[in-house]
């Protein structure tokens, strides 16, 4: 947006105008001063934001501006910003008195009815702003009267326009926002009375409803637009090759749009364009190696994810030297990495996750020295990961899960010193972990190394440099018993230590962190001993603790998931079970060696699964249960029941 129009009048400091030494000099005329009485009488200001208005001189008032020559009212300024309360209740006609009015803005109030129509006869009016200020229906036609305005907020729900081709009669206008009004019966009709603003140079229209484009235009007369905004709109049309000729175009968004057909190549030649927003347009496809071979001479963020991009990207790539920020995730984008990648030095975020990308991890990556997300997850890149990686030095999230990457996880890795998250999860990778992985990741949060065959190999008295939050190694070789440099650690909320080859059991210091525990896996293990109880864990927690040789009675923890099967868990199955677990929908009890009834209280759990098989348990099945696996209950309450007959 362009700077405040008359910035050399007024100061606004926190929403408030405030006057300077001379100004307060000049006095406000008795005419002007009665109108703005008139005006308050109308308001209801119960927070009594207008308590200034009262004494001869209305230059003074709060949220009111004079010339300072003349002393004639320049601007009403009464938006319900920075904390405070809204107005309400009635705009007066009095208002149209401030003949000299150049700027009004009465946004984010609480007005009600409709726009007043007599706003149009503010014919100095330079900024209107009345965006969400409670006013409903349509905006009053006559605003295209105002041919000095160069601001018009008119964003809100409740507004609406049939047409706009009162719009063109807005010849000053610099600025439009119409963000989230219905502009549904529009259609395309806003591109030709808007086309008539050589002035325009920022374009709103965001969640307007429009729908469909006008192909045709015998000039474009957009020569000033460098921000147009269309995002949250149904157009189901392909882009006209019109907005090509619109040279002075800066930034342009139409994310989420239902745009449909081809990327015109010739948003690469437009010359000032830094940001192109097309992302989330399932129907709108392009070839990315036409796309990325082309000029793009100052694009700095380019967001075509979840599109159609199709196609691999080419070593021309590297010639898009501005470039900042860099999202083609979820396409259809296959080949390899090119090396040339390498050159775009200003980059800082890069996401090609959930495409079919191939072949390895350039070496090049390394030279992204103002790298801070590193997304390529969700591909089919093979290969190892090179220890250049080491040199992204600002690198906080690096995610390359789910693709085949073989060979280690370079050493290097321990220098990203900024590093928070680390997700290399269902890969190829082996080799050992050791403390040199984590060196200086004294910020990291989130460790997912799982689904690997990965060791870890670190010194039993190790006290990492980090406090994670979230730490997957789920298939890590761990070591013999469990974890003691766990110990160190006071925020972890999602733990799995499945598979991870670790008997004995587990020290007591761990149960002492579990209370904020949201997600416990430890499945897949030897570990042995006593479950504690009471066990503190949040709830509606995962727990599973399957496939272990844990003793004595079963905890009843109060959690969504409880996975205690392939234990040697005995006793019974305490009575107060339905009580105690009230947020249950997961049981598994199977393969343990469980013995009496089943207790009444289970038919109140509102349980998706149980499973109690293979067991020792005796007596009847409380009707409560029976009726789970009928399948009118099936049908009532969504509910599968699979209980485990066969020792019962
Ligand atoms: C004035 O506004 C307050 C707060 O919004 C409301 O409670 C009150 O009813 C309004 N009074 C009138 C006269 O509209
Ligand atoms: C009024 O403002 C103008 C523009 O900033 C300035 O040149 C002029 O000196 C001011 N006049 C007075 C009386 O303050
Ligand atoms: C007015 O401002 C307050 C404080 O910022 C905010 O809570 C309230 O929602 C605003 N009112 C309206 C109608 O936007
Ligand atoms: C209009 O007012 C709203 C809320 O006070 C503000 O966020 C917005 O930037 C203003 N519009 C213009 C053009 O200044
Ligand atoms: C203002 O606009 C209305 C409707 O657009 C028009 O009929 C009227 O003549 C205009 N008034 C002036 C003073 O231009
Ligand atoms: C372009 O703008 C000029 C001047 O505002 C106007 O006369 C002309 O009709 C406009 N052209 C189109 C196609 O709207
Ligand atoms: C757009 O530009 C092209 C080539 O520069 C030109 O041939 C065409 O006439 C222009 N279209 C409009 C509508 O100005
Ligand atoms: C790509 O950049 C190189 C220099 O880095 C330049 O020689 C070449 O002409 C550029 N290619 C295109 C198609 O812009
Ligand atoms: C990847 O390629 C396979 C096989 O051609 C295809 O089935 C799949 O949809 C592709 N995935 C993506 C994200 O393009
Ligand atoms: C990684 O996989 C490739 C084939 O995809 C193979 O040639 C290479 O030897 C493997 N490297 C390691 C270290 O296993
Ligand atoms: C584990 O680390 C120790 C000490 O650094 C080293 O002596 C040992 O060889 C390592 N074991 C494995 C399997 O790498
Ligand atoms: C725990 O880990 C095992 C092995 O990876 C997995 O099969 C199981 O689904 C996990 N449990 C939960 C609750 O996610």
């Amino acid at each position: 947006m362009e700077t405040f129009p008359f910035l050399w009048i007024i100061c606004l400091l926190s929403g408030e105008l405030i006057w300077g030494g001379v100004a307060q000099l000049v006095h406000c005329n008795a005419a002007e001063r009665g109108a703005l009485l008139d005006l308050k009488m109308g308001l209801n200001d119960s927070w009594n934001r207008l308590s200034s208005w009262h004494g001869t001189n209305c230059c003074q008032w709060s949220g009111i501006a004079c010339d300072n020559t003349t002393g004639a009212v320049l601007a009403v300024d009464l938006p319900n910003s920075s904390g405070r309360r809204p107005l309400g209740g009635e705009i007066r006609p009095s208002l149209a008195k401030l003949k000299s009015l150049k700027h009004l803005d009465l946004s984010e109030n609480k007005f009600s009815g409709k726009i007043p129509h007599f706003f149009s006869t503010l014919e100095n009016l330079q900024y209107l702003n009345l965006s969400f200020a409670g006013f409903s229906g349509a905006i009053p036609p006559n605003l295209g009267n105002l041919s000095n305005l160069q601001f018009l907020d008119v964003s809100s729900v409740s507004l609406n326009v049939d047409n706009l081709e009162w719009a063109s009669g807005l010849v000053s206008l610099k600025y439009l926002n119409m963000y989230s009004a219905d502009l549904s019966k529009v259609g395309g009709g806003w591109i030709e009375p808007l086309n008539k603003l050589p002035l325009l140079s920022e374009l709103r229209l965001e969640f307007c409803f429009l729908s469909g484009f006008i192909y045709y235009l015998p000039s474009v007369n957009f020569t000033s637009l460098e921000f147009l905004s269309l995002q949250g709109n149904s157009f189901e049309a392909n882009l006209p090759n019109w907005f090509l000729n619109i040279s002075s175009l800066v930034s342009v968004d139409i994310r989420n749009s239902w745009l449909t057909g081809r990327i015109p190549l010739g948003f690469a030649e437009l010359p000032n364009l830094e940001s192109l927003m097309l992302d989330y347009n399932v129907k709108l496809s392009a070839s990315c190696f036409q796309l990325f071979s082309r000029s793009w001479k100052k694009i700095q963020v380019l967001d075509l994810s979840i599109t159609e991009l199709h196609g691999r990207l080419p070593a021309l790539l590297g010639n898009m030297t501005s470039l900042i920020h860099f999202d083609l995730h979820n396409n259809h984008i296959d080949g390899g990495i090119p090396s040339s990648i390498g050159k775009l030095s200003n980059l800082q975020y890069i996401d090609l996750s959930l495409n079919n990308l191939t072949g390895s991890l350039p070496d090049s990556i390394g030279q992204l020295k103002n790298l801070v997300e590193l997304r390529l997850n969700n591909n089919l890149l093979q290969g190892s990961i090179p220890s250049s990686i080491g040199n992204l030095q600002r690198l906080t999230t690096l995610t390359l899960a789910s693709n085949k990457l073989n060979g280690t996880l370079p050493d290097s890795i321990g220098l990203l010193s900024e590093l928070s998250s680390l997700d290399v999860s269902l890969n190829k990778l082996t080799g050992v972990i050791s403390e040199a992985h984590f060196h200086s990741l004294g910020k990291l949060e989130n460790i997912i190394l799982s689904e690997n065959s990965f060791v870890l190999n670190v010194s039993s008295i190790w006290v990492p440099p980090f406090q994670v939050i979230a730490l997957e190694m789920g298939s890590c070789h761990l070591g013999m018993s469990f974890p003691s440099w766990l110990r160190s650690q006071k925020r972890v909320l999602v733990l799995d230590f499945s598979g991870a080859g670790i008997s004995g059991s587990i020290p007591n210091w761990f149960w002492d962190m579990t209370s904020i525990l949201a997600f416990l896996n430890v499945s897949f293990n030897s570990l042995e001993g006593h479950i504690p109880n009471p066990f503190n864990i949040i709830s509606y927690a995962d727990v599973d603790l399957s496939s272990n040789q844990f003793k004595g009675p079963i905890p009843l923890p109060n959690v969504n998931l409880l996975d205690l099967s392939n234990n040697q868990f005995s006793g019974s199955i305490p009575e107060n079970i339905g009580q105690v677990m009230s947020v249950l929908s997961f049981l598994s009890l199977s393969g343990n060696k469980l013995t009496g009834a089943i207790p009444a209280s289970m038919g109140e759990l509102s349980l998706d699964v149980l499973d109690l098989s293979k067991n020792n348990l005796a007596g009847s099945i409380p009707s409560s249960i029976g009726n789970c696996s009928s399948l009118t209950v099936l049908d009532l309450q969504k509910t599968i029941c699979l209980v485990g007959f066969q020792t019962l």
